[in-house]
């Protein structure tokens, strides 16, 4: 039975409504859902973020990051880096981590964001194609680990098993998924997604350290002697996946955490990474005053080294939420479907930052390693991703 007094406490009483338009299966479905969600914690997540919500628009204690810029190196240097890194990934200190749960909605792509397809090559191959290069350069296959979410993980695993691993070994390949959480109303009510259910949403990127622990890989990469833990996004076209003067500078280096960025342009939609409270961070964009965005000189373009003694020390402590609203279909009261704006709330992996001490920055160029695959059309489309493909004679 679902308990009409607590609902009404915690501003969810329309579930006890919903409820009476249900059928027995879906009731039982409904109250033991319910049981499992803490919504006392669900309400001050909605007056936290939501209600009382801020853009930051004070920066007095943010600064520039200390960063290297690669294009001010000589070639000397860049070569030892790669030397290093190429040695470091011989001995298997690498593993690399795809951040693949995320939906193509901006894209308008229904299917899993790498199975994307540019003149018939995949996001995933074009980074499948890199470890490939990578173990002919080093003689060693380095383990791929891919988080997926439910809303795309079958899909996504069978998209591989059909491309035959991109002539990877499927061995070394190791899908897991993140959690979700429920979405909200903007009035902060539970919604029912289209089947009935308590909508629920992917937990945001931030959701990867604590998924890859409980899928065992995080012990998994400590039995392998992994030291450094290699992070991207699926949606960077030109990403270099573990190229090896960054793996080189990330060893030599041996912070806690390394990152690579570029220089932003004008109002662009990336968050920037800065300096607060001596620790790197990620404002992001979407929740930052853009004109405060500008004044900084680094990009976060996804592409980070983790020790992985760092991740391991800081897995199991908190990160806070961050909200997004996007457009969601849902039941009305009715159980009509409709489409309307629902708060999805996420975890940012960079949240992470700030149980580190130690960061460094190489800010490369633009041209050479990013094109984000985000639009349909326009800026960071279909379109700019192929142009910039074929520059780089990558399709
Ligand atoms: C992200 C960065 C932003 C950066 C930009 C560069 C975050 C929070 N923000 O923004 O600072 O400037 O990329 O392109 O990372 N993902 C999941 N699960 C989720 C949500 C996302 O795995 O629940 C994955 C996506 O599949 C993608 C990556 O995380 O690989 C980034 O997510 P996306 O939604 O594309 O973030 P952006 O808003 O583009």
């Amino acid at each position: 039975m679902l308990d009409k007094n607590k609902l009404e406490k915690f501003n969810q009483q329309h579930i006890y409504e919903y409820e009476k338009l249900m059928s027995t299966n879906e009731k039982q479905a409904l109250e033991e859902k319910i049981e499992t969600l803490d919504l006392e914690d669900i309400q001050k997540m909605y007056n936290n973020l939501y209600v009382n919500r801020q853009t930051i628009d004070d920066t007095s204690d943010v600064s520039e990051v200390k960063y290297s810029v690669k294009s001010h190196m000589d070639n000397k240097t860049i070569n030892t880096y790669k030397e290093q890194g190429i040695e470091a990934i011989r001995n298997g200190q690498f593993a690399v981590v795809l951040m693949a749960g995320g939906q193509g909605t901006r894209l308008g792509y229904s299917g899993p964001k790498g199975s994307f397809e540019i003149e018939g090559v995949s996001l995933f191959e074009l980074q499948a194609r890199q470890l490939i290069d990578l173990k002919e350069q080093s003689g060693h296959t380095i383990d791929w680990y891919i988080m997926t979410s439910d809303i795309n993980h079958e899909a996504t695993k069978d998209y591989f098993a059909q491309h035959n691993y991109f002539k990877y070994d499927p061995e070394k390949i190791h899908f897991f998924k993140q959690d979700n959480i429920v979405a909200l109303s903007e009035a902060g009510q539970l919604v029912l997604n289209e089947t009935g259910h308590i909508m629920e949403t992917p937990n945001g990127n931030g959701g990867i350290f604590k998924s890859l622990k409980k899928a065992g890989y995080l012990d998994k990469m400590k039995q392998d002697n992994v030291k450094y833990v290699f992070l991207n996004n699926i949606d960077n076209v030109l990403v270099k996946v573990l190229d090896p003067m960054f793996a080189g500078f990330t060893v030599a280096n041996n912070k806690d955490i390394t990152s690579k960025t570029i220089q932003p342009k004008h109002g662009e939609s990336v968050g920037r990474l800065v300096n607060k409270d001596s620790k790197d961070t990620v404002l992001e964009y979407s929740e930052l005053d853009p004109n405060i965005a500008n004044q900084f000189e680094n990009a976060n373009i996804g592409i980070h080294a983790f020790k992985l003694g760092f991740i391991m020390s800081a897995v199991d402590r908190e990160l806070p939420y961050h909200i997004a609203i996007k457009n969601l279909k849902q039941l009305d009261e009715d159980f009509g479907v409709i489409e309307q704006p629902t708060l999805k709330f996420e975890l940012f992996y960079f949240d992470i930052f700030r149980y580190g001490t130690s960061f460094i920055t190489l800010q490369v160029p633009r041209e050479e390693e990013f094109s984000p695959l985000k639009n349909k059309e326009g800026k960071d489309s279909v379109e700019t991703a192929t142009a910039d493909l074929k520059r780089m004679n990558m399709i």
